[in-house]
């Protein structure tokens, strides 16, 4: 199965140390952002330091087909000219967001109150995810939706000519869900209010309130109260993206588990709605340190140095800290592997549907590896072997997602025998540098062909 070509068999081979500066792309969900807001501002926005991945190229074409000027000036300065809120233009052809769940549901989110009409669709892995969880909320501003079975995509959706403001508590822990509605929300008169029981990332609530929207985030018994004024005008900023730190998991895991490594990953946001990996990996007794801790852009902000870690062991990872981590559960599951005991990963049904059914899919690795695990609908338990115990030597299945690929890759720099995934292409989407970057720190993952 693969939706970006021809597929690229990968394997990592057991290395020495890992050592050196590991200075990872931007971050995935801000880069979206920063596209978006800035192609509903009036005026221009800068960007420095945007990913560019192909989930974020591809919602760089999509704002370009909604009638924005996005210009790539190199070396990940960008520009984008915006056409203020309600301003987008009826697309004249298909939304393809590739592999991009953010780049769809959010998209969707800022078109629904506008009264034009586009079809959206994208890869195979992006057209088996359920879309109802954005369109049942964008239903009550007054978008029209026709799609597949199951609510998938592909999918048109028709604007709300007169939207009204809406109330909405999101029923699952999703930014993306939050994130559409308040962006829906910008074209609706009135306030809308968006509640999330359990917090998750709030770049969205940040960018907004940063490009000159009146938005209020109250933490009540009813959950996190955001609420947005609507029709506001939003002005194009300058953005400095930080560096992704669900991209950071991957060197700062691969240290971990790698015997001799001392590797520095610079630069790393740790807002608390982000950072719950790093967290979990201290109580893991993992060797990692932050250096250098400062605020930037309103952030915390820290260089990461991660070492080989000998004497880790399993914990039962709290489920309120899932949305903090919920991209980083398939590398943590490698750690888990090489680590004493069992370690209990509750309350993470999100993972189900994500680019992958990623418990399904990490399950299947880490068991063809030679590793035990457990799993129901909304849990999984790795049993891990200690260090140097694990076996390896299998081919496994990336399933079109980046993560699964990037976490096996990890997984065979400490194996006893190599890891090889059937297709390494979907890396692209969020790492394009993950190969060169890894090299340069003394990893051996190579293209099977090459
Ligand atoms: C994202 C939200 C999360 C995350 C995804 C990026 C975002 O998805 O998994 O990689 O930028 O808002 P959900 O909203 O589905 O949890």
């Amino acid at each position: 199965m693969s939706g970006h070509g021809t597929p690229i068999p990968m394997t990592s081979r057991p290395c020495g140390p890992l050592r050196g500066e590991a200075h990872v792309p931007g971050d995935k969900s801000i880069s979206h952002r920063s596209l978006i807001l800035g192609a509903l501002s009036v005026g221009e926005t800068r960007v420095t330091g945007l990913l560019e991945g192909e989930d974020v190229l591809d919602t760089a074409k999509a704002m370009r087909a909604f009638g924005a000027t996005v210009t790539d000036h190199g070396g990940g300065e960008w520009s984008v000219q915006g056409v203020g809120v309600g301003g987008f233009a009826e697309p004249e052809n298909v939304i393809d967001c590739g592999n991009s769940g953010t780049g769809v549901r959010l998209i969707m989110g800022a078109m629904a109150t506008t009264p034009i009409t586009a079809t959206f669709t994208g890869d195979a892995s992006l057209n088996g995810r359920p879309m109802g969880r954005v369109t049942d909320p964008l239903a009550l501003f007054g978008t029209q939706t026709v799609g597949r079975q199951g609510g998938r995509l592909p999918m048109t959706l028709v604007g709300a000519a007169d939207p009204v403001p809406v109330r909405y508590v999101v029923p699952v822990p999703s930014a993306q869900v939050k994130s559409a509605v308040l962006l829906a929300g910008l074209n609706a008169p009135g306030q809308t209010v968006v509640i999330e029981k359990e917090a998750t990332r709030d770049h969205t609530e940040r960018m907004l309130q940063g490009f000159g929207a009146t938005l209020t985030v109250e933490d009540t018994d009813e959950g996190r109260v955001i609420t947005l004024d609507g029709q506001p005008e939003l002005t194009g900023q300058t953005i400095i993206v930080p560096r992704d730190p669900s991209s950071a998991a991957f060197p700062v895991c691969a240290a971990i588990i790698t015997p001799g490594s001392d590797v520095l990953v610079p630069n790393i946001g740790l807002n608390p709605t982000r950072a719950g990996l790093f967290t979990t990996l201290i109580e893991m007794g993992a060797d990692l340190t932050y250096e250098n801790m400062r605020e930037e852009g309103g952030e915390p902000v820290a260089d990461l140095r991660a070492k080989f870690s000998p004497d880790l062991k399993g914990i039962a990872v709290p489920p309120a800290r899932a949305a903090s981590m919920i991209d980083e559960y398939p590398v943590l599951s490698v750690v888990a592997a090489f680590a004493q005991g069992v370690t209990d990963m509750q309350g993470v049904k999100e993972l189900r549907v994500k680019e992958s059914d990623r418990i399904d899919a990490m399950a299947k690795g880490l068991r063809a590896a030679g590793v035990t695990v457990d799993e129901g609908p909304d849990w999984w338990k790795v049993t891990g072997l200690g260090h140097g115990n694990v076996p390896g030597g299998v081919t496994v299945a990336s399933v079109l997602d980046h993560r699964i690929a990037m976490a096996f890759m990890v997984m065979g720099m400490a194996t006893q025998k190599p890891m090889t995934v059937d297709d390494g292409s979907p890396i692209a989407t969020s790492f394009p540098i993950f190969e060169p970057l890894m090299a340069g720190l003394g990893a051996q993952v190579v293209r099977a062909n090459a």
